[in-house]
Protein backbone atom coordinates (compact mmCIF):
# COMPACT_ATOMS: atom_id res chain seq x y z
CA UNK A 1 0.00 0.00 0.00
CA UNK A 2 1.55 3.56 -0.59
CA UNK A 3 1.14 6.41 1.62
CA UNK A 4 -1.41 8.07 0.04
CA UNK A 5 -3.73 4.80 -0.04
CA UNK A 6 -3.01 4.54 3.64
CA UNK A 7 -3.83 8.38 4.89
CA UNK A 8 -7.08 7.72 2.10
CA UNK A 9 -7.99 5.11 4.57
CA UNK A 10 -7.36 6.44 8.07
CA UNK A 11 -9.84 9.14 7.24
CA UNK A 12 -12.34 7.37 5.79
CA UNK A 13 -12.17 4.69 8.89
CA UNK A 14 -11.48 8.08 11.11
CA UNK A 15 -15.30 9.16 9.42
CA UNK A 16 -16.81 6.10 9.84
CA UNK A 17 -16.20 6.25 13.66
CA UNK A 18 -17.69 9.65 13.92
CA UNK A 19 -20.26 9.08 12.30
CA UNK A 20 -20.83 5.43 14.68
CA UNK A 21 -20.03 8.43 17.70
CA UNK A 22 -22.90 10.49 16.39
CA UNK A 23 -25.30 7.80 15.98
CA UNK A 24 -25.02 6.29 19.36
CA UNK A 25 -25.40 10.18 21.35
CA UNK A 26 -28.42 10.53 19.05
CA UNK A 27 -29.86 7.11 19.93
CA UNK A 28 -28.95 7.56 23.55
CA UNK A 29 -30.96 10.70 23.70
CA UNK A 30 -33.73 9.45 21.88
CA UNK A 31 -34.44 6.27 24.21
CA UNK A 32 -33.87 9.11 27.74
CA UNK A 33 -37.05 11.23 25.63
CA UNK A 34 -39.42 8.18 24.52
CA UNK A 35 -38.46 5.27 26.26
CA UNK A 36 -38.75 5.07 30.22
CA UNK A 37 -42.11 6.04 31.15
CA UNK A 38 -42.28 9.56 33.15
CA UNK A 39 -42.98 9.29 37.40
CA UNK A 40 -46.57 10.48 37.09
CA UNK A 41 -47.47 8.08 34.32
CA UNK A 42 -46.07 5.07 36.47
CA UNK A 43 -48.39 6.21 38.96
CA UNK A 44 -50.99 6.38 36.95
CA UNK A 45 -50.87 3.49 35.51
CA UNK A 46 -50.32 1.30 39.07
CA UNK A 47 -53.73 3.50 40.42
CA UNK A 48 -55.55 2.08 37.24
CA UNK A 49 -53.73 -1.44 37.87
CA UNK A 50 -54.71 -1.29 41.46
CA UNK A 51 -58.59 0.36 40.88
CA UNK A 52 -59.02 -3.00 38.11
CA UNK A 53 -57.97 -5.55 41.34
CA UNK A 54 -59.86 -3.99 43.44
CA UNK A 55 -63.06 -4.69 41.14
CA UNK A 56 -62.14 -7.91 40.49
CA UNK A 57 -62.51 -8.73 44.19
CA UNK A 58 -65.70 -7.53 44.69
CA UNK A 59 -67.98 -10.14 46.19
CA UNK A 60 -70.06 -11.40 43.61
CA UNK A 61 -73.23 -11.12 46.04
CA UNK A 62 -73.86 -10.34 49.51
CA UNK A 63 -76.54 -11.67 52.17
CA UNK A 64 -79.21 -9.78 52.65
CA UNK A 65 -80.64 -10.26 56.61
CA UNK A 66 -84.39 -10.27 56.42
CA UNK A 67 -85.28 -6.45 57.52
CA UNK A 68 -82.86 -4.89 56.07
CA UNK A 69 -83.50 -2.11 53.50
CA UNK A 70 -82.92 -3.58 49.91
CA UNK A 71 -80.01 -2.63 48.30
CA UNK A 72 -80.74 -0.55 45.07
CA UNK A 73 -81.15 -2.72 41.58
CA UNK A 74 -81.16 -1.54 38.58
CA UNK A 75 -84.39 -3.10 37.45
CA UNK A 76 -85.34 -4.21 33.34
CA UNK A 77 -88.39 -2.35 32.96
CA UNK A 78 -90.28 -4.08 30.25
CA UNK A 79 -91.03 -1.92 27.30
CA UNK A 80 -94.45 -0.84 26.94
CA UNK A 81 -96.24 -2.57 24.44
CA UNK A 82 -97.26 -0.66 21.82
CA UNK A 83 -100.52 0.86 22.83
CA UNK A 84 -102.90 -1.37 20.20
CA UNK A 85 -104.24 0.91 17.18
CA UNK A 86 -101.41 3.07 17.13
CA UNK A 87 -100.07 1.56 14.71
CA UNK A 88 -100.36 3.21 10.95
CA UNK A 89 -101.34 0.52 8.32
CA UNK A 90 -98.18 0.99 6.86
CA UNK A 91 -96.08 0.06 10.01
CA UNK A 92 -98.13 -3.09 10.40
CA UNK A 93 -97.27 -4.12 7.09
CA UNK A 94 -93.79 -4.16 7.26
CA UNK A 95 -93.84 -5.55 10.90
CA UNK A 96 -96.64 -8.04 10.23
CA UNK A 97 -97.26 -8.86 6.95
CA UNK A 98 -94.39 -8.39 5.17
CA UNK A 99 -92.42 -11.41 6.74
CA UNK A 100 -94.51 -13.45 3.99
CA UNK A 101 -96.25 -10.96 1.79
CA UNK A 102 -92.82 -9.56 0.51
CA UNK A 103 -91.14 -12.76 -0.91
CA UNK A 104 -94.50 -14.45 -1.65
CA UNK A 105 -93.45 -16.85 1.32
CA UNK A 106 -95.93 -19.64 1.70
CA UNK A 107 -97.72 -18.78 -1.51
CA UNK A 108 -98.67 -15.72 -0.57
CA UNK A 109 -99.61 -12.94 -2.66
CA UNK A 110 -96.29 -10.62 -3.47
CA UNK A 111 -97.02 -6.61 -2.25
CA UNK A 112 -97.12 -4.66 -5.26
CA UNK A 113 -98.12 -7.81 -7.57
CA UNK A 114 -101.04 -5.93 -8.71
CA UNK A 115 -101.88 -8.90 -11.07
CA UNK A 116 -102.22 -11.22 -7.99
CA UNK A 117 -104.50 -8.57 -5.97
CA UNK A 118 -106.71 -7.95 -8.42
CA UNK A 119 -107.67 -11.59 -9.58
CA UNK A 120 -108.23 -12.11 -6.02
CA UNK A 121 -110.03 -8.87 -5.53
CA UNK A 122 -112.68 -9.31 -8.41
CA UNK A 123 -113.32 -12.91 -7.63
CA UNK A 124 -113.79 -12.38 -4.25
CA UNK A 125 -114.61 -8.96 -3.41
CA UNK A 126 -112.70 -6.54 -0.83
CA UNK A 127 -115.19 -7.87 2.46
CA UNK A 128 -113.94 -11.54 1.81
CA UNK A 129 -110.60 -10.95 1.14
CA UNK A 130 -110.39 -8.44 4.46
CA UNK A 131 -112.43 -12.05 6.28
CA UNK A 132 -109.53 -13.78 4.93
CA UNK A 133 -106.92 -11.74 6.87
CA UNK A 134 -109.06 -11.78 9.68
CA UNK A 135 -109.55 -15.04 10.24
CA UNK A 136 -106.87 -16.87 8.67
CA UNK A 137 -107.12 -18.07 4.95
CA UNK A 138 -105.17 -21.71 3.50
CA UNK A 139 -101.73 -20.98 4.81
CA UNK A 140 -102.29 -17.36 6.19
CA UNK A 141 -102.56 -17.27 9.15
CA UNK A 142 -105.91 -14.84 11.56
CA UNK A 143 -104.30 -11.32 11.65
CA UNK A 144 -100.92 -12.55 10.00
CA UNK A 145 -100.15 -13.87 13.59
CA UNK A 146 -100.34 -10.00 15.13
CA UNK A 147 -102.92 -9.37 17.65
CA UNK A 148 -104.08 -5.98 16.27
CA UNK A 149 -108.27 -4.92 15.04
CA UNK A 150 -110.36 -5.76 12.62
CA UNK A 151 -109.76 -1.90 11.89
CA UNK A 152 -106.40 -2.46 11.57
CA UNK A 153 -106.83 -5.29 9.45
CA UNK A 154 -109.02 -3.89 6.90
CA UNK A 155 -106.67 -0.85 6.74
CA UNK A 156 -103.94 -2.49 6.25
CA UNK A 157 -105.55 -4.71 3.33
CA UNK A 158 -106.65 -1.67 1.89
CA UNK A 159 -103.31 -0.38 2.14
CA UNK A 160 -101.62 -3.32 0.76
CA UNK A 161 -104.17 -3.49 -2.34
CA UNK A 162 -103.62 0.35 -3.03
CA UNK A 163 -99.83 -0.25 -3.09
CA UNK A 164 -100.60 -2.81 -5.65
CA UNK A 165 -102.65 -0.25 -7.85
CA UNK A 166 -105.29 -1.16 -7.04
CA UNK A 167 -108.62 1.53 -6.26
CA UNK A 168 -110.25 0.71 -2.92
CA UNK A 169 -112.62 2.44 -0.48
C1 LIG B 1 -97.28 -16.31 7.85
C2 LIG B 1 -97.36 -15.71 6.55
C3 LIG B 1 -98.33 -14.57 6.35
C4 LIG B 1 -98.45 -13.40 7.07
C5 LIG B 1 -97.63 -12.97 8.27
C6 LIG B 1 -99.51 -12.65 6.46
N1 LIG B 1 -100.01 -13.34 5.40
FE1 LIG B 1 -101.55 -12.74 4.21
N2 LIG B 1 -101.40 -14.48 3.19
C7 LIG B 1 -100.48 -15.48 3.39
C8 LIG B 1 -100.68 -16.53 2.43
C9 LIG B 1 -99.87 -17.80 2.33
C10 LIG B 1 -101.79 -16.14 1.65
C11 LIG B 1 -102.41 -16.92 0.51
C12 LIG B 1 -103.35 -17.94 1.08
C13 LIG B 1 -104.01 -18.75 0.01
O1 LIG B 1 -104.36 -18.20 -1.05
O2 LIG B 1 -104.19 -19.93 0.25
C14 LIG B 1 -102.20 -14.85 2.13
C15 LIG B 1 -103.28 -14.13 1.62
C16 LIG B 1 -103.68 -12.92 2.06
C17 LIG B 1 -104.83 -12.20 1.56
C18 LIG B 1 -105.78 -12.67 0.48
C19 LIG B 1 -106.82 -13.52 1.14
C20 LIG B 1 -107.78 -14.13 0.16
O3 LIG B 1 -108.92 -14.37 0.58
O4 LIG B 1 -107.42 -14.32 -1.02
C21 LIG B 1 -104.89 -11.03 2.22
C22 LIG B 1 -105.91 -9.93 2.04
C23 LIG B 1 -103.80 -11.02 3.16
N3 LIG B 1 -103.10 -12.18 3.04
C24 LIG B 1 -103.54 -9.97 4.01
C25 LIG B 1 -102.57 -10.02 4.99
C26 LIG B 1 -102.34 -8.96 5.92
C27 LIG B 1 -103.11 -7.68 5.98
C28 LIG B 1 -101.33 -9.36 6.72
C29 LIG B 1 -100.73 -8.60 7.89
C30 LIG B 1 -101.63 -8.16 8.91
C31 LIG B 1 -100.91 -10.67 6.30
N4 LIG B 1 -101.67 -11.03 5.23
C32 LIG B 1 -99.92 -11.41 6.87
C33 LIG B 1 -99.50 -15.49 4.36
C34 LIG B 1 -99.31 -14.51 5.31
Amino acid sequence: MSKQEDTKFIKTFIGVIIALIVLTVALIVLATRTGSPTESELQARQALDRERAEERLQPVGAVRLSGEPMPEIAQAQPEPAAAAGTQTPEQVVQSVCASCHDTGLLGAPTRGDKAAWEARLTSKGLDTLVSSAINGFGAMPPRGGASISDDEVRETVLFMLREAGLEVE
